[in-house]
């Protein structure tokens, strides 16, 4: 596969496949791009009521997703697709970061202080240890913990969408819940270009299981994305 094949997919044409995937996600258990537990629905009704909370978390997740997106680029800066793939989505990770920004300044609110995302966290202390000290290795789950936290952050996106009573905001999670599912298909396709797609597949559902299980030991918080 070359840089060429990779499905960027970010672009408003392939919003109806967007759509398929982030709303079928419920019922997608046998899928390989499937979540394996949906987020209780209720979720969103705890994100309205702390709003400037939920837009801080979001906020500091897409700071997050750039600065990660910028440190893959350092340490793989030997792979120029790689490189090309991961440096539009820099740009584009900060510039979510600026729209949420944005959207907070609009209501008087503060941006706050970086919370820690446990989520997150959990994830990166389920990366198999002993594949740690392999560049290459570490490279693949890495990838795909990106996968999934763009994946689970569109599934919110979209309950955000479908659920909050303000129009205004329906819409602005609307056109978040399309560009992380873009992001979350990206990295999967990079994956695809350093490691056989066997590989890919049987590491992609062994982390649909695991975050599956991390998700099982979080207690969904309205103040928190993940
Ligand atoms: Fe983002
Ligand atoms: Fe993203």
């Amino acid at each position: 596969m070359t840089l060429q094949n990779i499905r960027l997919i970010s672009g408003s044409h392939l919003i109806g496949q967007v759509t398929y995937f982030c709303t079928s996600m419920s019922t997608a258990e046998n899928s390989i791009l499937g979540l394996k537990m949906p987020t209780d629905p209720r979720w969103a009704d705890l994100a309205s009521i702390s709003l400037q909370e939920i837009l801080t978390d979001h906020a500091f997740c897409e700071q997050k997703a750039a600065t990660t997106c910028i440190s893959l680029i350092s340490r793989y800066a030997d792979k120029p697709d790689l490189v090309n793939a991961l440096s539009p989505v820099v740009t584009e990770e900060w510039g979510h970061f600026r729209m949420v920004w944005a959207e907070m300044k609009k209501r008087g609110y503060t941006l706050g202080r970086q919370r820690k995302d446990e989520y997150v966290n959990l994830l990166m202390e389920r990366e198999p240890k002993q594949e740690r000290g392999a560049p290459d290795e570490r490279l693949l789950h890495r990838l795909l913990i990106m996968a999934l936290i763009e994946a689970r952050s569109c599934e919110r996106f979209r309950l955000l969408h479908e659920n909050l009573e303000d129009p205004a905001l329906r819409d602005f999670y609307y056109k978040f819940m399309v560009s992380e599912a873009g992001h979350y298909r990206l990295m999967i396709d990079i994956a695809g270009l350093y490691f056989p797609a066997d590989r890919v597949r049987e590491t992609w559902a062994w982390w649909l299981k695991t975050e599956e299980d991390v998700l099982q030991h979080l207690t969904p918080r309205g103040d928190r994305m993940h």
